[in-house]
């Protein structure tokens, strides 16, 4: 089975056909996205919070992206994968930069990179696409910057964040990202800059308008504890039936019903 291209994503957009993306971190969740049919697999740093028990995705390192990476792309036939630059690995050089993303396609075999920010990384994105890797933009609230704009919060409410993040879309579509990534922003300025740029606009808290959506798996799922962002949709409660599951086996064990007959050699 071949891969979806970019091609084909940006093709979405044009046909008006919404694009989905989701999170995954590991092989099992990897396969089953891509079984499932997303069109997007982001490995992203928010594995710094969902998995390794960060307050921020700060602490989240280039060897860390590289492992899960690999390991995501193993269990993918299908899908595009994006892997995201971690904190520091694209803000120093732009040599450094396309060092970093040239590994996370070259080891974790992604198809392409996620850089945060607007205006401020146009030199770094023209870099990574000089050495023939494929960058998606992210604006509106970014993580990375969460002590510089005092907490996870909507972005873009006032006139001056909003035409800033704007004009950000504008110049990260010239730039040349294939898509964009908008986090947190209102439904309104979301549905301004889906219409007037021409690649695909990817939300998570930023309304209905967009091209495609993208929600951390874990949240989706029910695995992580509320509270919630506003966002997010909880589809399952697998925490609780993960919790209920281990209660039954230990329960089973301290009765001596496990194991039985059918599970013991004789
Ligand atoms: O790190 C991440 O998972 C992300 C998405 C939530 C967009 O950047």
């Amino acid at each position: 089975m071949s891969r979806i291209t970019i091609q084909e994503i940006v093709q979405k957009k044009i046909r008006e056909e919404k694009i989905i993306a989701l999170t995954a971190y590991d092989y099992p969740f990897a396969t089953i996205l891509d079984e499932a049919g997303v069109d997007i697999i982001l490995v992203g740093d928010s594995l710094g919070m969902v998995i390794q028990g960060h307050t921020t995705t700060l602490p989240v390192t280039m060897k860390d992206m590289i492992y899960h990476t690999r390991i995501v792309s193993r269990g993918v036939e299908r899908a595009f994968v994006v892997a995201d630059m971690p904190f520091l690995s694209y803000q120093v050089s732009e040599k450094e930069a396309v060092y970093n993303a040239g590994l996370l396609i070259k080891e974790g075999r992604a198809s392409a990179v996620k850089v945060e920010g607007g205006e401020e990384v146009i030199g770094v994105i023209h870099a990574i696409l000089n050495a023939g890797i494929p960058v998606m933009g992210h604006i509106g609230m970014l993580p990375q910057s969460v002590h510089k704009i005092g907490g996870y919060r909507l972005q873009g409410k006032d006139k001056i964040s909003s035409e800033k993040i704007f004009n950000d879309a504008i110049a990260l579509e010239k730039a040349g990202v294939f898509a964009l990534v908008m986090e947190c922003i209102p439904e309104n300025l979301a549905k301004r800059i889906t219409e007037t740029i021409n690649i695909p606009t990817i939300g998570i808290g930023a309304g209905v308008y967009c091209d495609g959506q993208v929600l951390v798996l874990h949240d989706l799922l029910g695995l992580t504890s509320p509270p919630l962002p506003k966002f997010v949709r909880r589809y399952a409660s697998l925490r609780e039936n993960c919790i209920n599951i281990v209660k039954q086996f230990m329960d089973d064990v301290n009765k001596g019903t496990y194991p039985g007959p059918e599970e013991t050699y004789t």
